[in-house]
């Protein structure tokens, strides 16, 4: 536990519908600040990568789509237990399971589209795949010490 940084990203049906600050504001009022952002959006190589630990389940060419069908909002957070705090936040990955008032609850669509679920926000799974995303995304001087 302790301070951790995490990777999230507001995926492309959230920025398409400008949930954008509203998926912010739950997150930092939740006590995780952002210390690196980038707005782009991911080519198919890139999608393919990230999510490569998905490539043998039938909803990997799906998501791969999902994920380049437009920009995506690429930040890290860091906070006290940052990567479970996110994880909390967000909600569970099927959003018609996910908690009322997490982000899933509140912003993904419940149903299925063209073969996975559309649902608003990634965030790292674990202390390994966060340092992993964050080093895929952004250089160290990306990042920002938060000094007040
Ligand atoms: P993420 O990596 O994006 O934070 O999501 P997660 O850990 O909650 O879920 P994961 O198992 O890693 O799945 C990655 C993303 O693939 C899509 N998905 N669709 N049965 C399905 O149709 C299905 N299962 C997963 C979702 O977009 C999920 O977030
Ligand atoms: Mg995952």
């Amino acid at each position: 536990m302790g301070i951790e940084r995490t990777l999230g990203i507001i995926k492309p049906d959230a920025v398409a519908k400008n949930f954008t600050d509203k998926i912010l504001a739950q997150i930092e009022g939740n006590g995780l600040q952002i210390i690196a952002s980038k707005m782009m959006r991911l080519s198919k190589e890139e999608a393919e990568k990230f999510y490569s630990e998905h490539v043998e389940r039938s909803f990997y060419k799906p998501l791969v789509d999902y994920m380049t069908s437009g920009p995506v909002m690429i930040k890290i957070f860091e906070g006290e237990n940052a990567i479970t705090s996110l994880r909390n936040i967000m909600g569970a990955t099927i959003p018609s399971e996910a908690k009322e008032g997490t982000i899933r609850n509140l912003y993904a669509n419940f149903e299925a589209i063209n073969g996975t679920y559309q649902n608003a926000i990634h965030g790292s799974d674990s202390k390994e795949s966060a340092e992993k995303e964050i080093n895929f995304f952004f250089s160290k001087n990306e990042i920002n010490k938060r000094i007040r």
